[in-house]
C-alpha cells in the first residue's frame, strides 16, 4: 500500500514547520534578502518531505513485518531497503528476537504436552483421564489391556466401571473437595475383578482438557492370594485341631475313667500314637510344601535316572502295598532320564503317587508304574521329554473333582480320606514339584476302571535332540 499524501504532508509539516515558519518571518520582515530566503524555504520544504517519506516508509515496513509475523505466527521478516532511522532497525531486531523466543517456548510446550501423553500412556498402572463432564477422554495402554478398547479410546467395559456407584461417588467427592479419593470396586462381569481406584482431581487441567485422573489397580490376584492364605490357615489349624482334640480327650480318659484299665490304656495309647503321627505328617508335609514353594522359581540342576529311581521307590513302598495286597507292575525304560531334575523331589512325586494308588486303588489290585521317553506325535505331551505314569484299578475319581485334586487339603471324600489317613497335601506337593521342573501333570480317571497320573518332565538336551 503506497503512503498516503496527506500523512506525508502532515509529517513533513511537523519536521519542517518550525524552520519554515522562521524563514517566512525573516522574509516578511525583510531581514533576509528574497532570493536566498526563498531558496532556503524551498530547500527546507524539500528536505522535510524527503525525511517524512523515509520516516513513514521505515515505520510502515516495520509495522507490515510485525503484522505479517502475527498473521503467519512466524518469525518477523528482515526489513528491506535503507533504514535511515536506526531505531526502526533496532525495534525490528528486537521483535525478531522476541518471536524466536516465543517460537522456542511454543515448541517446548508442545514437547511437554507430548511427554505428558507419553508418560500417561507408558505408565504400567492403568490410567483413565476424565473430562469436565466426567466422560472418559483417554485410557492408557495398561487400562486398554484391562478393559479392552484401542487407539487411546476406552473400551465398553470401562463404561460399566464408570457407572459403578462407588466410583461415581469417589469421582464426585474428588471434584467437590479437590482432593484425591479412593474406592474399592468389585466388578462381576465379564470376569470377576477387584479394583482399587484412586480418583485424582487435576488443577490446572491437562492440555487435552483432562480434569480427573483415575488410577486403577487390579487387586484380583492379591485378593485371591489373601483368601487362599486365610483358607490355608483355617484348613491347617482345622486339620491339626481334630487330632489334637482327640489326643487331649484320651489323656483325660487315661487320667480318669481308664486309670486302672490296662487294656483300654493300651488301645487308647495306640490311637493317640496314630493321631500324633498324623499331626507329625501334616506338619512335615506343610513344611515340605513351603520349602518347595520357596524354590519353585529356581529350576533344578541335576539329572535323574527315572528307571532306577522308580525301582527304589517301589521297593520302599512294599510295606504299604503289602497292607493293601497290591502289586506293582513295572515298565521301565533305561532311556528315561529327566534333566534338569531333582532326584529327591522326583522321588517324592513317585512316593505320593504310589501311596495314593495303594491307598485309593483296588484292594489286591495291580498298580502299573512306568517310565519312558515321551512318545512324540501323540496328543499329549506335545514336546519331547520323559513321562512317568502311575495307574491303579481303583474306583476312579468323579470328573468334576479332578481339576481341584492339587489344591491343598482337597479330598474327594473328606470323611473317608481322613479315616484312611490322608491330609490332602500329597498332590499339592506333586503339583508344585512338577511346576518347579517346568513339567506337566495330567490326571485321567474313569469311574469304575481306575485312575492314571502322568507326569511329563523335560529330558536331557541330547535325548531331546535325538
Ligand atoms: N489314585 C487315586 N484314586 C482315587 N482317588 C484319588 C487317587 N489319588 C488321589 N485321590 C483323591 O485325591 C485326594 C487328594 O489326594 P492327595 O494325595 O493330595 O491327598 P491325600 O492322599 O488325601 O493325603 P496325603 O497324600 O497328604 O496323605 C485324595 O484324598 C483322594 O480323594
Ligand atoms: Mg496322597
Amino acid at each position: 500500500m503506497p503512503l498516503s499524501t496527506g500523512r506525508v504532508l502532515a509529517a513533513a509539516g511537523l519536521i519542517g514547520g518550525v524552520p519554515g515558519a522562521a524563514l517566512v518571518l525573516l522574509l516578511a520582515t525583510d531581514t533576509l534578502p528574497p532570493l536566498p530566503g526563498l531558496a532556503a524555504l524551498g530547500a527546507t520544504a524539500a528536505a522535510s518531505l524527503a525525511l517524512a517519506r523515509i520516516w513513514l516508509g521505515n515505520l510502515r515496513q516495520l509495522s507490515d513485518a510485525l503484522r505479517q509475523a502475527a498473521d503467519e505466527q512466524g518469525p518477523v521478516p528482515a526489513l528491506e531497503g535503507p533504514l535511515l532511522l536506526p531505531s526502526v532497525a533496532e525495534i525490528g531486531e528486537a521483535a525478531r528476537r522476541l518471536t524466536r523466543t516465543l517460537a522456542s517456548q511454543a515448541e517446548q510446550v508442545a514437547r511437554l504436552r507430548q511427554a505428558d501423553a507419553a508418560i500417561i500412556e507408558r505408565l504400567p498402572d492403568p490410567l483413565v483421564v476424565l473430562d469436565e463432564a466426567g466422560a472418559p477422554l483417554r485410557a492408557n495402554g495398561a487400562a486398554r489391556r484391562l478393559f479392552g478398547g484401542g487407539g487411546g479410546v476406552p473400551g465398553s467395559d470401562l463404561a460399566a466401571l464408570l457407572r459403578h456407584p462407588a466410583l461415581a461417588e469417589a469421582v464426585a467427592a474428588a471434584r467437590a473437595e479437590g482432593e484425591p479419593q479412593r474406592a474399592d470396586i468389585a466388578l462381576p462381569v465379564p470376569v470377576p475383578r477387584e479394583l482399587t481406584v484412586h480418583a485424582v482431581p487435576l488443577h490446572p487441567p491437562l492440555s487435552d482438557g483432562g480434569r480427573l485422573l483415575l488410577l486403577l489397580s487390579d487387586r484380583t490376584r492379591d485378593r485371591a492370594v489373601e483368601r487362599m492364605r486365610a483358607d490355608f490357615v483355617a484348613n491347617a489349624s482345622h486339620e491339626l485341631r481334630t487330632p489334637l482334640a482327640s489326643v487331649i480327650g484320651f489323656i483325660d480318659t487315661l487320667r480318669g475313667p481308664a486309670k486302672d484299665d490296662a487294656e483300654a490304656q493300651a488301645r487308647f495309647l495306640g490311637i493317640m500314637a496314630d493321631q500324633a503321627d498324623r499331626m507329625r505328617r501334616l506338619i512335615d508335609d506343610l513344611l515340605g510344601l513351603s520349602r518347595i514353594e520357596v524354590t519353585e522359581h529356581q529350576p533344578p540342576t541335576g539329572r535323574v535316572d527315572l528307571a532306577a529311581l522308580a525301582t527304589a521307590e517301589a521297593e520302599a513302598m512294599a510295606p504299604i502295598l503289602a497292607q493293601r495286597g497290591a502289586t506293582v507292575a513295572l515298565a521301565l525304560s533305561p532311556a528315561a532320564v529327566a534333566a534338569p531334575a531333582d532326584a529327591g523331589q522326583v522321588g517324592q512325586v513317585l512316593r505320593n503317587l504310589l501311596e495314593n494308588a495303594a491307598r485309593y486303588g483296588r484292594e489286591g489290585g495291580t498298580i502299573r508304574l512306568s517310565v519312558a521317553p515321551a512318545e512324540t506325535g501323540t496328543r499329549w505331551p506335545a514336546r519331547p521329554g520323559v513321562v512317568l505314569s502311575v495307574a491303579d484299578e481303583g474306583p476312579g475319581i468323579p470328573r468334576h473333582h479332578i481339576p481341584r485334586l492339587t489344591e491343598r487339603f482337597y479330598r474327594v471324600d473328606r470323611g473317608r480320606g481322613r479315616s484312611i489317613g490322608g491330609t490332602g497335601l500329597g498332590l499339592a506337593i506333586v503339583k508344585h514339584i512338577v511346576n518347579r521342573h517346568r513339567g506337566v501333570l495330567l490326571i485321567e480317571s474313569e469311574e469304575g476302571v481306575g485312575s492314571t497320573f502322568r507326569v511329563w518332565l523335560p529330558a536331557e538336551a541330547s535325548a531331546e535332540a535325538g
